[in-house]
C-alpha cells in the first residue's frame, strides 16, 4: 500500500489550516510571467503525500471585491443569508457567504434578469432588455465573460436587489488544484508548489485569479492559515525505479517531475530521467535552474532538452525538441520507458500528443493507425500518464 492511501484526519471536507512558510518569485526581473515557489507547511497535520498527487487550497476573495458588493446592496455585512448552492443547516453572515464561500466572479443570465426585472431607470431597463433579447446570445455571452458580480451591480444601479437573492444567483467558490512540486522523501513536513500568478485586464478593470493571488498576495508567510487537503492521484513515477522516464512539463507542468526526480533519487532509482522543460525565455523563465543544472552535472538527469519560446522569431515549443530527438525518444519508449506529459491541456497537451504519434510513426516505422494503437497501448499499460490542466 502507497503511503498516501493512509487516511487522514484532514480531507476536502475538513481542510487542514496550513500555514505558507515561503513564498519566493522564481521569474528573474524583466519577465512577463509570475510564477511562484510555495512551501506550505504540513507541521501539526498527519497529512501524507506522494510524487504525482496535488494539493487541494481553499482560497478567499479580495476584501475590496467583497466590501465593493456589500456597499453596493446598501448592506453592512452582518446580514444573515442562505445561499441556495450552499444547502446550509444555518444561515451565515453575507460577509462570510462573499469571502469564502461564493465565487464572486462568473455572472449568468439569471442575474442579468434579475436586474432587469428590478432596474428602476428606463435606460438601464431598455440596456438590459436588449442583452435579453434572443438575438443577442452571443453579445450576451461576451457581455458576461468580461465581467464579475460587481461590475455588474453597479452597471446597474437602479435595481435594488436584497443580498439573499443575490446569493442565490452565486456559484460555489471552489478549491483549486495544484501540482505537488516536491517528493515526501526529501520533504516530509512540506509540501512545494509551483503557481502561475493570474493577472489579467477585462472591460479595463484588472482582474486577480482568486487561489492564485490568495496565496501570492494576502496569505501572510507563516500566519495565515489556509486551508489544503492532499488529492491522491494514479499519476506518478512507475514503482519499478528500474524504468526510464521522460517528463514533458513546459511552465508550471514542470511542477510534478521536480517531485518525480527528488523522489527517484531519493531512491536510488536506476532508470534514467529525461526532461523537457520550456517557457518563454531562458534568462527569465528558466524554472528552478540551478537544480536541474545540478542534477545534469551530477548525472541524476541524464538528458534535459530545454525549449525558449520567445528567444528567437520563431516559436520553439517542448514538442520541437521532442521531434528533433526523435530516434533516442524512441529508443526510450521501445525500451520500456515511461512517458510523462504536465501543463496546460488546451493547447500544449494536444500538441505533445500529435508529436508522440509523429515519433512513434515515424521511428517505429508504423502505419498512423498502427502507431494510435500503440499510444493506446502505452495508456493502458500506465506508460503515458498526463496531468494537465
Ligand atoms: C490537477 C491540476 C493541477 C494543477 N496544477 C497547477 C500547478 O501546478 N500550477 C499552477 O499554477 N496551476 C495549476 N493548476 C491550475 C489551478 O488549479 C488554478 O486553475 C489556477 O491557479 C487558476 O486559479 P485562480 O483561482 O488563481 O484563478 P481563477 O480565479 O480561477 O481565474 C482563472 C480564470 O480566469 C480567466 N482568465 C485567466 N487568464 C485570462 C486572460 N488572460 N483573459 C481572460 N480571462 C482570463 C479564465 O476564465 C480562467 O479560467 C492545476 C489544475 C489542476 C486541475
Ligand atoms: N489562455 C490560454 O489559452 C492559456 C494557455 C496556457 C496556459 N494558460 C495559463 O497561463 C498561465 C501560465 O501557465 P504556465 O506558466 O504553465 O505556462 P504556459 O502559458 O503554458 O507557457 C509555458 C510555455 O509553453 C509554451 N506554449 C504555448 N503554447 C504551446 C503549445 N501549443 N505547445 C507547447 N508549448 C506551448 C509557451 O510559449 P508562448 O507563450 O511563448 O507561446 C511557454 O513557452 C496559467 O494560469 C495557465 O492556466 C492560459
Amino acid at each position: 500500500m502507497s503511503e498516501s492511501v493512509v487516511a487522514s484526519t484532514y480531507t476536502k471536507e475538513n481542510p487542514f489550516p496550513a500555514k505558507i512558510t515561503e513564498n519566493r518569485l522564481l521569474n528573474k526581473p524583466g519577465s512577463s510571467k509570475e510564477t511562484r515557489h510555495f512551501v506550505v507547511s504540513l507541521a501539526g497535520s498527519d497529512l501524507h503525500y506522494k510524487a504525482g498527487d496535488s494539493l487541494g487550497v481553499y482560497p478567499t476573495n479580495r476584501e475590496a471585491d467583497v466590501n465593493a458588493i456589500i456597499a453596493r446592496l446598501g448592506a453592512t455585512g452582518d446580514e444573515f443569508v442562505s445561499p441556495a448552492m450552499l444547502k446550509l443547516a444555518e444561515p451565515i453572515t453575507l460577509r462570510e457567504a462573499l469571502t469564502s464561500r461564493l465565487s464572486l466572479s462568473g455572472p449568468t443570465a439569471k442575474l442579468v434578469q434579475l436586474l432587469a426585472a428590478k432596474a428602476a431607470d428606463a435606460a438601464e431597463q431598455a440596456k438590459l432588455n436588449g442583452l435579453l433579447a434572443p438575438e443577442s446570445k452571443e453579445v450576451l455571452m461576451t457581455f458576461l465573460a468580461e465581467r464579475e458580480y460587481a461590475d455588474l451591480l453597479n452597471e446597474f444601479p437602479s435595481a435594488a436587489i436584497t443580498a439573499q437573492e443575490l446569493v442565490d444567483l452565486m456559484r460555489k467558490l471552489m478549491p483549486r488544484l495544484y501540482s505537488i512540486a516536491s517528493s515526501s522523501k526529501l520533504h516530509p513536513q512540506d509540501i512545494h508548489l509551483t503557481v502561475a500568478i493570474v493577472r489579467y485586464q477585462t472591460n479595463g478593470i484588472e482582474r486577480a485569479g482568486v487561489c492564485s493571488t490568495f496565496m501570492a498576495d494576502r496569505v501572510q508567510v507563516g500566519n495565515t492559515p489556509v486551508p489544503v487537503f492532499v488529492s491522491n492521484s494514479h499519476f506518478g513515477p512507475p514503482e519499478d525505479g528500474s524504468k526510464d522516464c521522460i517528463m514533458v512539463g513546459p511552465g508550471t507542468g514542470i511542477a510534478p517531475f521536480r517531485a518525480f526526480v527528488q523522489d527517484r533519487v531519493a531512491s536510488g532509482a536506476t532508470g534514467r530521467n529525461w526532461v523537457f522543460f520550456g517557457d518563454q525565455k531562458k534568462n527569465t523563465d528558466y524554472l528552478y535552474e540551478e537544480e536541474w543544472e545540478d542534477y545534469v552535472a551530477k548525472g541524476q538527469v541524464h538528458r534535459l532538452d530545454l525549449a525558449w519560446s520567445r528567444d528567437q522569431a520563431e516559436k520553439v515549443y517542448v514538442q520541437d525538441k521532442m521531434r528533433a530527438n526523435a530516434a533516442e525518444l524512441w529508443a526510450w519508449i521501445s525500451g520500456g520507458g515511461y512517458f510523462f506529459v504536465c501543463g496546460d491541456a488546451k493547447r500544449m497537451a494536444k500538441d505533445v500528443d500529435a508529436a508522440l504519434h509523429e515519433v512513434i510513426a515515424e521511428q517505429g516505422k508504423m502505419s498512423p493507425e498502427d502507431a494510435a494503437a500503440y499510444v493506446k497501448q502505452l495508456k493502458k499499460d500506465k506508460r503515458y500518464q498526463r496531468d494537465v490542466y
